[in-house]
């Protein structure tokens, strides 16, 4: 039987961290600060920043969310995305994903400085992601990263990863590869997705299809990491078939009270880093 990877409780000890780092930056008159957008009416987007919203207020960051009509036009975002970068006492900038579509999510994305990209979504970042070097990591693949570390050494691991989102499944492939894992990228085209999901040491899956992988498709002793988030019949649960494949594996994040927990947490995290580059 696995054991049940607690990123609630593994995020709510991390936080712990952040709020002594804020306390000391507090101290030397440095209030960490992050804004985030809010476009639009899409309860799951709402959901999600009252999340970080909570997190942000627990661990001492001053956080703002500004909130705005879907028919913002792509202009009046830009701008006031160029006047957030001018303000030299606000250190993080993050526009809740998914935008209107008469907005260009690519140029808003790329608009913000990268100094202040607490997503982890600029191209300058995802650059310096892929090249191994210090920058600011997107949240969820960080935060997966966080939590298989803490279940196993990953050196030489064969690392398969569900999903080929630019938010997760692209980025969390390539922090494995960083750690020198052997990293295998599945996705809706991949032939005999079992086949390869078996091979997995640890299986991440981030594809957000309710009951997508079974027990017979993981490895007896695999960590898995369920990235997923489906609501059926009013109930969240994965893309992993969880109390099966909880008996194969042997170690599994539960949905929700896993990944999610930690997504919040390594916002912060990037929060406070902006903060305390001074
Ligand atoms: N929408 C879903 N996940 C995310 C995220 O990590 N960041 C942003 N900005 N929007 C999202």
């Amino acid at each position: 039987m696995a054991v049940v990877i607690d990123g609630k409780q593994i995020a709510t000890s991390y936080r712990e961290t952040l709020k002594e780092r804020v306390s000391a930056l507090r101290a030397r008159g440095i209030v960490p600060k992050l804004k985030v957008v809010l476009i639009g009416d899409d309860p799951a987007s709402h959901s999600y920043v009252r999340g970080k919203e909570r997190a942000a207020a627990e661990i001492g960051i001053d956080s703002q969310v500004l909130r705005f009509d879907a028919s913002i036009s792509e202009r009046e975002l830009l701008e006031l995305i160029d006047s957030m970068n001018d303000d030299s006492d606000l250190h993080g900038i993050l526009v809740q994903l998914p935008l209107p579509k008469h907005i260009d999510e690519n140029r808003v994305i790329m608009r913000i400085s990268p100094e202040k990209d607490v997503d982890g979504f600029h191209p300058e970042n995802v650059g310096k992601m892929m090249l191994g070097l210090e920058t600011l990591l997107p949240c969820t693949p960080h935060g997966i990263l966080h939590l298989a570390k803490m279940q196993t050494d990953l050196v030489g691991k064969h690392v398969v990863v569900v999903g080929r989102s630019q938010i997760v499944g692209k980025p969390v492939g390539m922090l494995f590869l960083n750690e020198s894992a052997t990293v295998t990228y599945c996705h809706s085209k991949t032939k005999d997705l079992g086949a390869m999901t078996r091979q997995a040491d640890i299986l991440i899956v981030a594809v957000g299809r309710a009951g997508l992988v079974t027990k017979d498709m993981v490895k007896p002793g695999a960590v898995v990491i369920d990235v997923g988030v489906n609501r059926v019949e009013n109930r969240l649960v994965g893309d992993v078939d969880y109390e099966p494949v909880k008996e194969v594996a042997s170690a599994i994040t539960p949905v929700p009270g896993g990944v999610g927990p930690m997504t919040i947490t390594m916002l912060m995290h990037n929060t406070v880093e902006v903060a305390s580059r001074g």
